[in-house]
């Protein structure tokens, strides 16, 4: 008997040398907002110390019955009504996250969520690059024509994983997520793109599983622990981030065949104002194209971009045809850049 789905007709064959476009963007933050005056409560800290050394001033931080799903599952929804497509057309959902409700994956509870039973949909971690890493996959699969749209949601709730007592971590990072519908187009808006990684750095930012030995049976002792929070080396991951995403944005822009007077938009992780400063002057780009929204909502990891990408299309800032940088860096170590033209 033959199958049900070889009897159905044949795709078309896949376009050659197709383009990509950004069609969609969404975000969603939790409610609870939490000011660094707020913060000192719980640490040894300061308004004036946070907001000097990173530009941060608030963040959101998750309750206990807002989870990762429920934030990515707004966040895509926001994205699929701008980009005018429905549930059903999407093929692919990647999910980029450091902290799944599920260390199997939460991308298949965000598919269900959504209704998107045509899509395939898997988890993807890169910490804080993981958007334009997730973004970078997408966009592999619509150019060999395997796919048509694809949903690429950046989300993480590192609340979750950082110690609350270390003042020179839990200060800087808020929950959220952004997404974005990537769609096979005619002209290919994505310019460029460059992605890095350099595990022999990964001591200087970890999320790391902590092994405790358990004995099963004589002979056979297993590890059976818990993670350590997050932990970090603020200092090197700086001088990291101001080296090398400048040097990967040029690499990208000279590949692209821009300079950096033809950027509109510096899209940078927003981890800390200085390293933003710092990249825009590396590049000779005027600050005044910097986007920036960490004040509000601290380093949201996987997030960060899509949700800055997000308020500013919606703020009318960044308008159709606009050439915006993007870089990702983090934990891994790893780092990236894209550059793009936002709609179709
Ligand atoms: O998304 C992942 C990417 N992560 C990043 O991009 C983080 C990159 N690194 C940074 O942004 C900065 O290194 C930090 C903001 C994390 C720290 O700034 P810093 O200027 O490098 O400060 P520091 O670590 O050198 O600490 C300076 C002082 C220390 O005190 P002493 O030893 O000089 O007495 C810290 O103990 O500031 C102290 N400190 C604090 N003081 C008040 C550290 N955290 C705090 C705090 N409040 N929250």
């Amino acid at each position: 008997m033959i199958p049900n789905e070889l009897s159905l007709p044949l795709p078309p064959a896949p376009p050659v040398g197709i383009g990509v476009a950004m069609t969609g963007c969404g975000s969603s933050v939790p409610e609870v907002c939490v000011d660094n005056d707020t913060l000192s409560q719980v640490v040894d800290t300061s308004d004036e110390w946070i907001a000097s050394r990173t530009g941060i001033r608030q963040r959101r931080l998750a309750s206990p019955e807002v989870s990762l799903t429920t934030i990515a599952t707004t966040a895509a929804q926001n994205a699929i009504e701008m980009a005018g497509v429905t549930p059903m057309d999407i093929d692919l959902i990647i999910l980029a996250t450091s902290s799944a409700d599920d260390l199997f994956g939460s991308a298949g509870r965000i598919q269900a969520e959504l209704g998107a039973r045509r899509a395939v949909a898997f988890d993807m971690t890169a910490a804080c690059s993981g958007f334009v890493f997730g973004m970078v996959t997408a966009a592999q699969f619509i150019r060999t024509g395997t796919y048509q749209t694809v949903l690429v949601i950046g989300a993480d709730v590192l609340s979750r994983w950082v110690d609350w007592s270390d003042r020179g971590t839990c200060v800087l990072f808020g929950d959220g997520a952004g997404a974005v519908v990537l769609q096979a187009n005619e002209s290919d808006r994505l310019l460029g793109f460059e992605l890095c990684s350099d595990g022999r750095q990964h001591q200087s930012l970890n999320l790391a599983y902590k092994p405790e030995p358990k004995a099963l049976v004589d002979g056979v002792t297993i590890a059976h622990g818990t993670y350590h929070p997050v932990t970090m080396n603020g200092q090197e991951i700086y001088r990291f981030a101001v080296q090398r995403v400048p040097e990967v944005i040029e690499k990208v822009l000279y590949r692209s065949g821009l300079t950096a007077d033809q950027v509109d938009w510096l899209l940078l992780h927003q981890a800390n104002q200085r390293i933003l400063d710092a990249v825009a002057q590396r590049l000779h780009i005027p600050l005044h194209k910097v986007i920036s929204n960490l004040a509000h909502y601290g380093n949201t990891s996987a997030a960060s971009i899509p949700l800055a990408l997000d308020e500013a299309v919606r703020q009318g800032k960044i308008q159709p045809g606009a050439t915006i940088a993007t870089a990702g860096f983090g934990a891994g170590l790893t780092w990236g850049a894209a550059i793009f033209q936002w709609g179709r």
